[in-house]
């Protein structure tokens, strides 16, 4: 009914509404005393301290919370990060030991590949931390320890509000790292979490462009194809909007590396294609900033209709936007937090204008429980 979906059409929009208070819920509880606390954790301190690599492994939406993270993690941390498909993890025999964390992350808990990952990483005797939002489920019941997301049950197919909760669990994991294994202070541990605290409110001033993203959405829902593209942390956004995109929708859609452009998908522009770009702050990434505005103005140049998400007051990417989205300056680390929200906007009205349940696309399931 009208009123499960908080007065909506469809989950996925109250979903994405949710998001806030997502966000919120995840970190609730997790800086005590001046310390990053995850959940049940039989990883002792010694353990974290001992871990010389990490791997994230996870599917679809959680996959890209992964790729998020790694630019946090190494960042933090100073150790390496894999982060995989747990398709493709154990079967080419990654290289694990006691001192490897491997990192699974999953909405439901229960996709089977997922779930064969842990298991393959806890024979190598690799310690496994689960990123879960569903209490008790299979994989953090075989994990080593589980850091719940609390962004309660997700309806819509297409994950959203539990893909933000992915990034700041993950971000959680990174920090916890930092702190176990000195790499951070304890007062930037503290401003670092501090930071995340004041997500949900950024991404409640992101829920305002839902109008303008909407209306946008049914202008170009004719589209044959839509590129997405993002550097740095704004490359596994781009990935995750394209996946929203193909999931909804049906429609062609792919995230490039901007960096990438000249190496190919620049061929790939025609008149009137739309290309969504999710820029770097011009503040935090100065150096991005700069060679991202001219990738927009080379795709423009050759008929691209450029959507841009970029900070709110970046006037130099302006003349270069046939469609600017703004969203709240945020440091640069947390910036998918906010750029994604309109890109899930986006592909729910495109796959509503063109008559589709977005809340159940064809074809997919909430949770793949086979391999
Ligand atoms: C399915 C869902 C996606 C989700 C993926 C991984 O494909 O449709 O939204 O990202 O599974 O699911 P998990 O429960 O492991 O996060």
């Amino acid at each position: 009914s009208a009123a499960e979906k908080g007065g909506h059409e469809y989950f996925m929009l109250k979903e994405i509404e949710e998001q806030p208070e997502a966000l919120a819920n995840t970190l609730r509880g997790h800086f005590e005393s001046g310390r990053i606390i995850l959940d049940e954790q039989r990883i002792s301190d010694q353990d974290l301290r001992d871990v010389d690599k990490v791997f994230v492994v996870a599917c679809g939406s959680a996959y890209h919370s992964g790729l998020v993270a790694k630019y946090a993690i190494e960042h933090w941390t100073r150790l390496p990060v894999e982060v995989e498909l747990a398709s493709e993890f154990r079967y080419r025999d990654p290289v694990l030991d006691r001192d490897t964390l491997v990192v699974a992350v999953s909405q439901s808990g229960e996709t089977a590949d997922t779930l064969e990952a842990v298991r393959h990483a806890r024979e190598q005797k690799a310690r496994v931390l689960a990123v879960c939002n569903t209490n008790g489920a299979q994989i953090p019941r075989e994990s080593d320890a589980v850091l719940y997301t609390h962004a309660g049950p997700e309806i819509g197919v297409a994950s959203t509000k539990a893909f933000l909760a992915q990034i700041a669990a993950n971000y959680l994991v990174g920090l916890a790292l930092a702190q176990a294994r000195g790499t951070k202070y304890p007062d930037e541990v503290a401003r670092e979490f501090a930071e995340l605290e004041a997500m949900p409110a950024a991404v409640q001033k992101v829920l305002s462009t839902v109008d303008q993203v909407r209306d946008l959405g049914r202008r170009i829902a004719d589209s044959k194809a839509v590129l997405f593209l993002g550097r740095h942390v704004g490359f596994p956004v781009a990935l995750e909007g394209a996946l929203k995109l193909k999931e909804l929708a049906y429609m062609h859609a792919e995230g490039f590396a901007a960096g990438e452009l000249k190496h190919g998908p620049i061929a790939l522009i025609e008149e009137g294609l739309p290309v969504v770009v999710v820029m770097p702050s011009p503040k935090g990434r100065a150096v991005l900033h700069s060679k991202l505005v001219s990738n927009i103005s080379e795709i423009q140049a050759r008929g691209a209709r450029t959507i841009v998400i970029a900070e709110e007051g970046d006037e130099t990417v302006r003349p270069f936007a046939d469609e600017l989205i703004e969203v709240p300056a945020v440091p640069t680390l947390l910036q998918p937090l906010v750029s994604t929200v309109p890109l899930q906007v986006l592909a729910a009205e495109i796959a509503r204008t063109r008559g589709y349940d977005v809340d159940k696309p064809r074809n997919l399931a909430k949770s793949v429980t086979v391999e």
